[in-house]
């Protein structure tokens, strides 16, 4: 196969019936297929469901002397915060635990942020003329929709092979209305790229016009690898304090990908003031969080020796589903040069970059066969790709028998969509 744009009108014409043809083969199959959403299989959450055997013996409910049963400790069970500190490089007293979703306490603290302000607000946010955030992009459509529902204008920053372009945030960030901005640091939702060491260093050296510019540090695949070893990361908490900005970074990380989306545990980490503030405010929402679960996952997955151990068994499960992934456009769509995709080795993704054009056609493609794949510009603010070229894959939850299926039918949209547009000239 020779690439689609060196080829005739003619031998495209000829090509298009043939793929065509596939088409109309893959759909007589009815399939019925999801790729949409970053889920695990149903293969993980039986590995890690002897989490319920635990907890069966009345002194099971007692941590640090603590009985996890009732009120109290609204920051969490210490030894919860001693095992994410441990996993997260920080210290507990940084850690704040919370229920059973990361994303709900990125929300509560914009939305924090937006009725009574953070710990550094000259005023709350509802009372600024405008709050502009900044979204490195493609990135995770849930966190641009947070900031978009609070009426706060989304600027895209374009990402590079090691993050956020800086050179773009650094520009950003001398206007005073830019309040802040959405970091997933390694693994990165969807294109599974790894901050480099010099990005982190320049995000935690910011020099934000707004005394209150928060970098909300999303680390929900901080352990995620499923190719190699762990790859050890810095602690954002000391390099922002190291570069007096102590105050401005809030991380985030939860166990949904490590126990069970949905019935994890979720924490926050910051600096100790920013804590003592957030408290404050948080002490009026709830008395405790669900200590019980807390008390389940430390005993589950005792220390982040352990928790790896856990990470390497989910690893065996999902690296043939990436492998899958990989195999099937680098045989199927390489030779015809219409797409472009990194191999991740760690996260829940890939990031496809369809020939500029042709994403939303190819998803509507995939869906009249039986896939679901996530929705076209869904990874850009205001779910508007300008380039209507990314498509982010989500192999996790389908067996490799069904993903198969689910490429041969990615990639022969990929195919005619390419063509369609091609023909157009
Ligand atoms: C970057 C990122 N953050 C957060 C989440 C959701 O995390 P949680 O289940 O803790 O709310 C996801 C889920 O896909 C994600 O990709």
């Amino acid at each position: 196969m020779s690439a689609y744009a060196r080829m005739s009108a003619e031998e495209r014409r000829a090509e298009y019936a043939k793929v065509q043809k596939t088409y109309q083969e893959l759909k007589g199959l009815g399939l019925q297929l999801n790729m949409a959403r970053g889920k695990p299989g149903k293969a993980q959450l039986d590995l890690v469901s002897d989490i319920f055997d635990l907890m069966q013996r009345p002194e099971d409910y007692v941590s640090d002397g603590i009985d996890v049963r009732n009120y109290g400790e609204l920051a969490g069970l210490p030894a919860a915060r001693r095992l994410f500190a441990d996993i997260l490089d920080c210290r507990p007293e940084q850690v704040f635990v919370g229920g059973c979703a990361s994303l709900q306490l990125m929300y509560d603290t914009v939305s924090k942020a937006y009725t009574h302000g953070l710990l550094r607000s000259p005023r709350p946010w509802c009372r600024e003329e405008t709050v502009k955030w900044l979204c490195p992009s493609p990135g995770y459509d849930r966190h641009f929709k947070v900031t978009e529902s609070f009426g706060f204008e989304l600027i895209t920053i374009p990402m590079t092979d090691e993050g956020p372009d800086m050179d773009a945030v650094e520009e950003a960030v001398k206007d005073p209305a830019v309040k802040g901005m959405w970091c997933v640091p390694k693994y990165s939702n969807p294109d599974g790229i790894i901050y480099s060491q010099e990005t982190i260093r320049r995000i935690a050296a910011l020099r934000p016009a707004a005394p209150d510019f928060t970098v909300m540090w999303d680390n929900a695949y901080c352990i995620h690898e499923f190719e190699g070893e762990y790859v050890p990361f810095p602690d954002i908490l000391s390099l922002c304090a190291e570069a007096g900005n102590p105050d401005m970074v809030v991380e985030f990380a939860s166990t949904s990908k490590i126990t069970l989306p949905g019935a994890g545990i979720s924490c926050f980490a910051c600096s100790e003031a920013n804590m003592a503030y957030l408290e404050k405010l948080l002490t009026v929402q709830i008395i405790s969080f669900d200590k019980v679960n807390q008390q389940r996952h430390v005993l589950y997955l005792k220390d982040k020796a352990h928790t790896l151990a856990l990470m390497r068994r989910h690893a065996a499960i999902m690296a043939p589903k990436f492998r899958c992934v990989a195999d099937a456009l680098e045989r199927e769509i390489a030779p015809l040069e219409i797409a472009s995709w990194r191999r991740p080795t760690g996260g829940y993704f890939v990031s496809l970059n369809a020939m500029p054009g042709t994403a939303r056609r190819t998803l509507a493609l995939c869906k009249e066969a039986g896939v679901t794949m996530t929705g076209a510009g869904a990874t850009f603010p205001y779910g508007k790709d300008p380039q209507d070229s990314n498509i982010r894959i989500a192999p996790s939850l389908p067996p490799v028998e069904e993903l198969e299926q689910a490429m041969a039918v990615l990639c022969t949209c990929l195919k005619l969509s390419a063509l369609e547009k091609l023909a157009e000239g």
